[in-house]
């Protein structure tokens, strides 16, 4: 039988490629199956510095191999068209078919009530008609016939306070919790994984929040191991310092793929002696941060200048970004004013400032669920650093020309 059921079609970087850090996940399964986590455990960290990676590879090897647990992980980043409610549901459903008969499965999906849920349409109608069983069940089931502690690994959770299913989903998974700490058994544990540290607090502060008091903690960004190991990749040429490094990776918002393609640039050239080395590794820093904010001006000028002044406002903000505020529209005048577009007259109705915040969404610059948070950290500062006059300015003589 698999130990770790997958629901996710990412293919999984080759492991040898892989920089490991078995102490920390050997520390972190120990808390996740210790009491005082027993009410789940909210993991975060920025944008790419190696949350999934992590979690599911070597925090779920830890988790089967050191506690012998049956580790569900479910990425609801995966398919962004699946609803995470029935992302969860049948992830749960399709590691009980693991371990059924294909009689048993059979008739399930011929229509026994109570039938699970693979092949077979989720829907919240189904599921308050008592149609889909519920998660306590599955749940409870899973480590009946598993024999061992169940833990789901939840990436991107965040997510499912986007949908009414994928709500309905995280209460279900309450319910099953507390069910499964209250009755005799290996019982469960759950992790969830975001990439901002809002989006998640969110759901373990509010009251009406299903993981009221889950603990949340951040994933430690790669250290100065992870510089070693990189360092210790150089075949050809000498290497820049601990030092250089270090800043670099800073530098790059330690984001470990970035570090890793820009290590692998100087790396192709062999350098003479370490300070041209280190020079062309700060060389490539700034051409790939150069780029990166080219993409991201590129980005606004799509959203346009009234999108680009709201998020503007909401790096400037922070929590304290209030869209329908007056006082908010009078600083969306200033900045429209400072890139140059005196003439516009935005609609600041209700309506109208909904859609151009929903413009920022679909370009996935902008996240809102209850709160408002800027998708990526790294935008906050280049926003606050940028020069909002010349943004446009190539857009507005081309429509002079025009
Ligand atoms: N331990 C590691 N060793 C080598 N490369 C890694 C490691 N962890 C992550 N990476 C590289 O960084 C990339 C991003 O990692 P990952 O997807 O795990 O980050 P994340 O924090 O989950 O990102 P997101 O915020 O988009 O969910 C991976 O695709 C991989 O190329
Ligand atoms: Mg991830």
């Amino acid at each position: 039988m698999p130990q770790v059921q997958e629901f996710s079609q990412r293919s999984p970087s080759g492991a040898a490629h892989l920089f490991h850090r078995p102490a920390l996940a050997s520390s972190m399964a120990a808390q996740l199956m210790s009491e005082s986590f027993k009410s789940g455990l909210f993991l975060t960290g920025p944008r790419r510095t190696g949350k999934t990676t992590f979690v599911r590879g070597e925090l779920a090897a830890a988790l089967r191999d050191e506690h012998g647990a049956f580790v569900l992980y479910v990425d609801l980043w995966d398919d962004q068209k699946l609803d995470p409610g029935v992302a969860i549901y049948r992830a749960v459903g399709m590691a009980l078919d693991a371990f059924d008969g294909w009689g048993v499965r059979l008739a399930r999906r011929i229509g026994l009530k109570g039938f699970r849920l693979c092949g077979v349409e989720i829907s919240l109608e189904r599921i308050n008609a008592g149609q889909v069983e519920s998660l306590t069940t599955s749940l409870q089931n899973l480590t009946r016939v598993t024999g061992k502690r169940v833990v789901l690994l939840l990436d991107e959770a965040h997510r499912c306070q986007t949908t009414e299913l994928g709500r309905v989903a995280l209460h279900g998974l309450k319910a099953a919790r507390d069910a499964l700490l209250l009755t005799p058994g290996p019982g469960f544990r759950f992790l969830a994984t975001g990439s901002h540290a809002h989006k998640l607090e969110h759901m373990v502060r509010e009251k009406r929040e299903p993981f009221l008091c889950a603990r949340t903690r951040s994933l430690p960004v790669m250290g100065e191991d992870f510089l070693h190991w990189q360092r210790g990749l150089w075949e050809h040429g000498e290497r820049p310092s601990l030092a250089v490094m270090g800043a670099s990776f800073d530098r790059l918002f330690h984001r470990v793929e970035d570090f890793i393609e820009v290590c692998n640039s100087v790396r192709a050239i062999a350098a003479i002696d370490a300070g041209e080395a280190e020079r062309m590794l700060v060389e490539q820093v700034d051409r790939w941060l150069a780029n990166e904010k080219k993409v991201f001006a590129e980005k606004l000028i799509a959203a346009g200048p009234l999108a680009t002044a709201f998020l503007h406002l909401k790096a400037e903000r922070g929590p304290q970004f209030a869209p329908h505020f007056s006082g908010s529209h009078e600083r969306v005048m200033q900045l429209l004013s400072l890139m140059g577009e005196t003439a516009m007259q935005p609609d600041f109705s209700m309506q109208g400032v909904e859609a151009t915040l929903a413009r920022l969404e679909q370009l996935e610059l902008l996240w809102h669920c209850r709160i408002y948070v800027i998708e990526d950290a790294r935008h906050v500062d280049w926003l606050l650093e940028m020069e909002l006059s010349t943004l446009f300015a190539t857009d507005r003589r081309a429509v002079k020309a025009a």
